[in-house]
């Protein structure tokens, strides 16, 4: 359980539109948190803009300038920890975090996954299950571990494919979807309910 208001770093790679949705939930007290931080890899990300306007600390961290991985993924858990963070959220993060980040919050670093894992991993989960021709994809919320869209699920919500159906008006659907229960699902952890028991998240019914 945090005892203080939950601290919230977001690692963006783009649009930034599920820190967006993350921010408003924070704002409009539908979720009881804020953003501490906002990390990039790319600096022309858009999502960088939406943490000014919001007053929020944007850093962009430039791969370019670490000669490993390793010192990349530290200088990320420097800021991280110098904002006094509580829980970290990949939001459209293109990267693997490494053990440096994950060891430091074990149990604190979550991602969010555009179709229902462990079907359709990697950077084009929508494209795949609409390809592929599946009825039923979805979103998932999950934390994260050592390898891609593989650690323990904490919240995953279906949306079925329709007839008329396209890519992008899967994408439009999933969307809503993430934007509604990625601030849900750290409401959860701000609420003190979830905990990780080997490969499965236990939530507990409000108190
Ligand atoms: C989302 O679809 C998310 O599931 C995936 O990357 C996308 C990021 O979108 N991991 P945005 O940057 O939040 O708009």
């Amino acid at each position: 359980m945090i005892a203080h208001r939950m601290r919230i770093g977001v690692l963006i790679s783009g649009s930034g539109t599920n820190l967006q949705a993350i921010i408003d939930a924070s704002e409009s007290g539908a979720l009881e948190a804020d953003v501490a931080v906002v990390i990039s890899n790319h600096d022309s990300a858009r999502g960088l803009v939406r943490a000014k306007e919001r007053g929020i600390d944007g850093v962009y961290v430039d791969r370019g300038r670490y000669a490993s991985i390793r010192e990349y993924n530290a200088a990320i858990r420097d800021i991280l920890r110098d904002h006094a963070v509580d829980v970290v959220a990949m939001a459209g993060y293109m990267r693997l975090l490494g053990k440096e980040v994950l060891d430091f919050w074990p149990k604190g670093v979550l991602n969010i996954h555009p179709a229902l894992l462990p079907s359709f991993p990697g950077a084009n989960g929508i494209r795949d299950a609409f390809e592929f021709g599946v009825k039923v994809t979805g979103v998932t919320v999950h934390y994260a571990n050592e390898e891609f869209d593989q650690g323990p699920i904490l919240m995953q919500e279906p949306v079925a494919i329709a007839e008329g159906d396209t890519a992008e008006s899967l994408e439009t659907k999933i969307h809503a979807v993430e934007h509604r229960i990625y601030p849900a699902a750290l409401q959860l952890i701000a609420e003190g309910r979830v905990e990780i028991v080997g490969r499965k998240v236990k939530i507990a019914s409000r108190a």
